[in-house]
């Protein structure tokens, strides 16, 4: 009987344990993108660009997956940004004309430009 408690014991610990770790490491995720930034993508992008998103968005950025980026990647990705809300193509027309909230403002845009040029790695 004593094994029993024993074994239970230690699978228990071995789950709090990976718990306790799972929930550092999603803390530690978008640790790099600023939370005013963050704030942003989130209400525009993330549901098409987080965990549970669109595949194909995915593919090419993964808001979930950021903090696991080089940062040359992280800088690649931020100018790929900038360069599709230059010319106002993400979010999705489809997506904008259901969600008008997720429209950028010019003052959301500069902030966003202000990040991806803060990044010094070429
Ligand atoms: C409704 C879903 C949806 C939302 C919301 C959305 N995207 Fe996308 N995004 C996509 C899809 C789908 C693609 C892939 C398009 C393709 O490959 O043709 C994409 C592609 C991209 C790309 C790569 C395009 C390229 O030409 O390099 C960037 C960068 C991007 N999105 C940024 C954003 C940003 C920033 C936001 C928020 C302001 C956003 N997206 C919001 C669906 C979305």
């Amino acid at each position: 009987m004593k094994k029993v408690f024993l074994f239970t014991g230690v699978i228990a610990l071995v789950f709090s344990a990976g718990a306790l770790l799972t929930s550092f490491s999603s803390q530690d995720l978008n640790n790099s993108i600023p939370e005013d930034v963050m704030k942003i993508f989130t209400n525009s992008c993330s549901k098409c660009h987080s965990a549970g998103g669109s595949g194909i968005a995915m593919t090419h950025v993964n808001f979930t997956k950021w903090g696991t980026y080089s940062t040359e990647k992280q800088a690649k990705k931020a100018a790929d940004i900038s360069a599709v809300l230059k010319v106002n193509g993400m979010p999705p027309k489809s997506f904008v004309a259901k969600n008008p909230g997720a429209v950028l403002t010019d003052a959301q845009k500069d902030l966003i430009y202000k990040w991806s040029a803060s990044f010094n790695v070429k």
